[in-house]
């Protein structure tokens, strides 16, 4: 870390570093667009970007990191951009997600298993396994996300269950959401400038700040995520309450 940041983060009291940061990897192809590349340079350049990002959480402490790789939605791509997107997500859990278990960070995967190829769920699978007794970052990838699903899968296994109407309560169906054993974000990014959910974490970010960059994914890197922290740092989170309380 530059002494510039570091000096920066020291300035920050620990409790008002954030634990969990989320967030929505946006504006992949307005990058490549911008500089006259295929889209698909704009996500190589965001796989790049996500090592430093995930080394940036380690040198600052963050507990957890979660990111937004691929939604439900994204399926209604071109066949081009699904092929090649494919290639990239097997190629970075064979290759850099390898290399980052080495360095203490514990990876997992949320989002609907079916539809994801057996190539995609065995690479998944191998990342988790061999990095499960890592504790420094957990860094969970969502692929095939989207909350209304994951709602949905909750409420079948709920009653697939046989659980009763009296033992639903909201820890009861936290532990039935994919993210299960994850504190909800204390803050969600998204970048690119854009201003929406796009139905990520919904019941989980119920009392996260969010910080809406206006940065492409590629080009927020570790002095961005510095600026985003110092944003949630001057919060004022109340939880509903009123500050004094
Ligand atoms: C947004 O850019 C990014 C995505 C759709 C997801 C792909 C993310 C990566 C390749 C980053 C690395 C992640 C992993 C887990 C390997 P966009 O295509 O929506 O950009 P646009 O809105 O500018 O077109």
């Amino acid at each position: 870390m530059s002494a510039d940041m570091s000096e920066a983060l020291s300035t920050i009291p620990p409790e008002r570093i954030p634990r969990h940061i989320a967030i929505i990897m946006d504006g992949n192809g307005r990058w490549a667009a911008q500089r006259g590349l295929p889209r698909m340079a704009g996500h190589q350049q965001g796989v790049t970007n996500l090592r430093e990002v995930i080394n940036a959480c380690l040198e600052f402490g963050i507990k957890y990191l979660t990111v937004f790789a691929f939604s439900t939605e994204n399926w209604g791509r071109p066949e081009y951009e699904l092929k090649g997107l494919k290639q990239i997500f097997l190629d970075t859990f064979q290759k850099e997600f390898q290399e980052i278990s080495k360095h203490g960070v514990k990876i997992l995967h949320i989002g609907q298993r079916e539809g994801l190829g057996d190539d995609i769920l065995n690479c998944i699978d191998y990342a988790v396994e061999n990095s499960k007794n890592n504790s420094d970052l957990v860094f969970t990838v969502a692929i095939n996300y989207g909350s209304r699903n994951e709602i949905k899968h909750a409420v079948k296994k709920i009653i697939a269950d046989g659980i009763q109407e009296d033992q639903i309560s909201e820890e009861l169906i936290g532990s039935y959401l994919f993210t299960n054993g994850v504190p909800d974000p204390d803050m969600v990014v998204r970048t690119s400038g854009e201003m929406r959910l796009s139905n990520f974490l919904l019941w989980q970010s119920a009392y996260s700040e969010w910080v809406f960059s206006k940065t492409y994914w590629p080009d927020y890197g570790r002095g961005e995520l510095l600026k985003s922290i110092q944003e949630y740092a001057g919060r004022d989170r109340r939880f509903g309450k009123l500050t004094s309380q």
